[in-house]
């Protein structure tokens, strides 16, 4: 049985803009992140306080964050890899903060330049500083269903490492196909493996679609119970240190299969789309969205 409710977290003005190579104007990022709250999805990160040097396109963090409408009911999370990167969260004005591993070293060396256990030390810093502000904390997972360095990445390792982070106080856990190589049944066994250490109620998915079974994906994840649902508007997206790794599972095309199903999202799908064709229009690139590029009605 489906759950009667899914809570989208839209990533695409950070996991899809963080991989453009242009940049991508200010007054462009908080455009579409006002168009995203206008059509009502409940979360949006907005950005990310990594290092400039690592990843240029999200050195306008601080402007972002403060320039964006804060829609009343609306979460806007932030991407911080460090004490110093939730510092400048906070004082730019994060409400909540997301922290990230991954379930294989050699991502992690790649993306955050340390090992597993120094990331998760990271990311418990965060944690405590954290608790004594009343910031949440969400987490993520990376390489949940395979690793662009590593290959095959086994179910117990994902869930050790989402045990920890739920351990050190993250209160949702979202696990991330960072490379988009999953199929469902693969999904299945990993998510059998973590939903032993972490109630399903605090898990999320977050499917990248480079082989185009992000929304197969997730309508297993669906099926077992997972009720929240990370997607990126057009599509966008991609891991600037997991080559050839494209968007994530388009918030449109999730959007019409929930509706389909009669599940209840709260976002309207027409303005939706309007913001789609904005940064596509931006960015000067085709949608990734099927449902956008659709123009056969019901
Ligand atoms: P490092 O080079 O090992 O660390 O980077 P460092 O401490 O030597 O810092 C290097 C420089 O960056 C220093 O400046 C620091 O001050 C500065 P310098 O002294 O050379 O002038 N610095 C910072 N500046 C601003 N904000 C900060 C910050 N930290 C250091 N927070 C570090 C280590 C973690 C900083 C770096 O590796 C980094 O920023 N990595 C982030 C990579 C990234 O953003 N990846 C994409 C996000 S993860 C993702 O997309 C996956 C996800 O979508 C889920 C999925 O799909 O699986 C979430
Ligand atoms: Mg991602």
């Amino acid at each position: 049985t489906f759950p009667k409710r899914v809570k989208i977290v839209e990533v695409g003005a950070r996991d899809g803009l963080q991989n453009e190579k242009n940049f991508v104007s200010t007054s462009t990022k908080i455009k579409l992140i006002d168009m995203l709250s206008e059509a009502g999805l409940p979360v949006i990160e907005a950005t990310s306080f990594v290092s400039p040097k690592w990843v240029p396109q999200m050195a306008d963090n601080a402007e972002v964050l403060k320039g964006i409408q804060k829609f009343p009911g609306i979460n806007y999370p932030v991407l911080t890899p460090n004490i110093k990167g939730f510092q400048a969260a906070v004082a730019a004005g994060a409400k909540e903060v997301s922290v990230f591993a991954a379930a294989s070293e050699l991502f992690t060396k790649r993306n955050v330049n340390c090992s597993i256990d120094a990331s998760l030390q990271r990311s418990d810093e965060i944690l405590r500083a954290a608790r004594a502000a009343a910031i949440p904390v969400r987490g993520y997972v990376s390489c949940v269903l395979g690793c662009p360095y590593e290959g095959k990445i086994s179910p117990a390792k994902v869930a050790e490492v989402t045990k920890k982070m739920y351990s050190m106080g993250c209160y949702e856990i979202s696990l991330g196909d960072t490379i988009g190589v999953g199929t469902p049944g693969i999904m299945k066994d990993m998510l059998s493996a973590v939903m032993h250490e972490v109630p399903v109620a605090a898990l999320a998915v977050h499917c990248h679609d480079t082989y185009g079974q992000a929304l197969a994906n997730t309508l297993m994840a669906l099926q077992m119970g997972v009720s929240v649902v990370d997607s990126s508007v057009a599509g966008l997206g991609g891991c600037p240190y997991a080559q050839g790794a494209s968007g994530n599972l388009a918030t449109e095309d999730l959007v019409y299969m929930l509706s389909g199903l009669g599940i209840h999202t709260g976002v309207n799908l027409q303005k939706l789309l309007e913001a789609g064709t904005f940064i596509c229009q931006a960015l000067n690139r085709k949608t990734s969205s099927k449902v956008a590029q659709a123009t056969c009605k019901l």
